[in-house]
């Protein structure tokens, strides 16, 4: 089976590592890949928005199945596109990743449905958000409809703050369209966990549970990024969570869905915030997370291939999947200066010495080869180093020596990924 993988960043480095392990597969080409990618995938320069260019390659070179990394080209109709040209690919049509590409869309969904999310109001109107800020207390969050890179979240702790906030979204735009609506919700306290799982529309086959770190800083303090590291499981999802996670979000979301005519298919991802037994959504994506899939992957003990080709086909999604019963902890190398403006270029030493150490993978994200050949930082996030371990504490242990090892002056990485687990075992 030929597989395409789109995007280029760690998610799909790990699904490239991963797909390159099933039997089924005899040749990947991931586009655009990346410099880690080119050691399990032919990369392929073809942009993951081009999406008519993506069409003809799939064509030409007869791919199977094809395997979409990032929500952009999923927002874009990518699989409308290659489902019309009778080419088989993972992931849900432009119509249900309306669940990720509008935050609007997916709160009135929630609310319709009873799924549990935090109180909140939607504004076309300036004039109208700013009131109903001055009527609610904050602290509120303000988030921008469509998608924005993971930076379209802002949390006020003031009116004023709020207003500044909506003068950027609603007036000076700098989201562009994607700040056209906003939603405005109440602030939620708790602990953030990732529930991933897979669908065919109807059945649900959910993943191992993870846990993300979004904010830059160590005790999660900082702007909010795409994520600074991760780790599988979370042990806070206990098996009763899970059901509850289940019965409540993931059941009736995936329902909800099909009475709307949009059946999903592909992996759909919740962020929840868990407060004792209180479940709420945050948000929903269209995709893997990114860095989740990177400790996820490494901890899957299934063929991956299988499940998401039957997916594709339109066939029933059953089964489970079997996991390492192993910890997995995954530290993201950003280049200083992330979210923020950082330079490109610093050169990167020892990234085999690492990969060879036991239990322990580089995935690479933003990276680069110079005219020497040397790895180079080229992205904000740039690298995920990620190690198995026993349990937590071991995993955490081996990552950040392995992390430490790595040589470049401009990376920054949390000190504290994988802490939060440690009070619950
Ligand atoms: P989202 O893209 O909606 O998941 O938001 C990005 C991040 O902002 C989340 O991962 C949370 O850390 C934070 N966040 C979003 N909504 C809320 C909320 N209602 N209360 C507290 N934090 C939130
Ligand atoms: N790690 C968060 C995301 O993929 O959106």
């Amino acid at each position: 089976m030929k597989v395409l993988v789109v995007g280029g960043g760690g998610r799909e480095h790990a699904l490239c590592w991963k797909i390159a392990k099933s039997p089924l597969v005899t040749a990947i080409y991931c586009a655009p890949g990346n410099v880690g990618i080119s050691k399990h995938a032919t990369c392929v320069d073809i942009k993951v928005t081009d999406i008519e260019s993506l069409v003809r390659f799939a064509k030409a070179e007869e791919i199977d199945l094809t395997i979409v990394g990032p929500e952009i080209p999923l927002s874009l109709g990518i699989v409308d596109r290659f489902q019309e040209e009778d080419l088989n690919i993972f992931g849900p049509n432009k119509a249900s990743a309306e669940i990720e590409s509008s935050k609007v869309y997916s709160k009135n969904l929630m609310k319709k449905y009873g799924i549990p999310t935090a109180f909140f109001s939607t504004f076309y109107d300036y004039d109208d958000a700013v009131n109903w800020v001055k009527e609610v207390k904050p602290p509120l969050v303000i988030k921008a409809d469509g998608l924005a890179a993971g930076k379209g979240v802002i949390i006020c702790r003031t009116e004023d703050e709020a207003i500044d906030v909506l003068d950027d979204i609603m007036r000076s735009k700098i989201f562009g369209d994607s700040g056209k609506r906003v939603v405005i919700e109440e602030f939620l306290q708790g602990e953030e966990v990732s529930f991933i799982a897979f669908t065919d529309g109807e059945n649900l086959i959910p993943l191992e549970s993870s846990q993300d770190h979004k904010a830059l800083l160590d005790g999660d303090k900082g702007p909010n990024t795409g994520g600074m590291g991760a780790y599988s499981p979370a042990p806070i999802v206990t098996p009763e969570l899970h059901e509850a996670i289940m019965d409540q979000v993931m059941m009736p979301t995936v329902r909800a869905l099909k009475e709307e005519g949009r059946e999903y298919k592909g992996i759909l991802y919740a962020g929840l915030m868990i407060d004792g037994s209180d479940i709420k959504v945050l948000e929903f994506n269209c995709r893997f997370g990114d860095p989740e899939a990177q400790p996820l992957l490494m901890r899957m003990r299934s063929d991956i291939v299988p499940l998401m080709s039957t997916i594709s086909q339109g066939g029933v999604a059953q089964g489970d999947i079997e996991w390492y019963d192993k910890a997995s902890v995954c530290v993201v190398m950003a280049s200083k200066g992330y979210p923020g403006d950082y330079k490109k270029g610093f050169q990167i030493d020892r990234i085999d010495d690492v990969n060879k150490m036991d239990g322990v993978l580089v995935f690479h994200s933003g990276t680069s080869e110079d005219d020497d050949g040397n790895i180079v930082a080229n992205g904000g996030r740039v690298l995920g180093v990620t190690a198995l371990g026993d349990n937590i504490p071991e995993a955490i242990s081996a990552v950040y020596k392995a992390v430490n090892h790595i040589d470049c002056e401009s990376l920054y990485f949390r000190t504290d990924i994988g802490q939060k687990a440690l009070k619950y075992i």
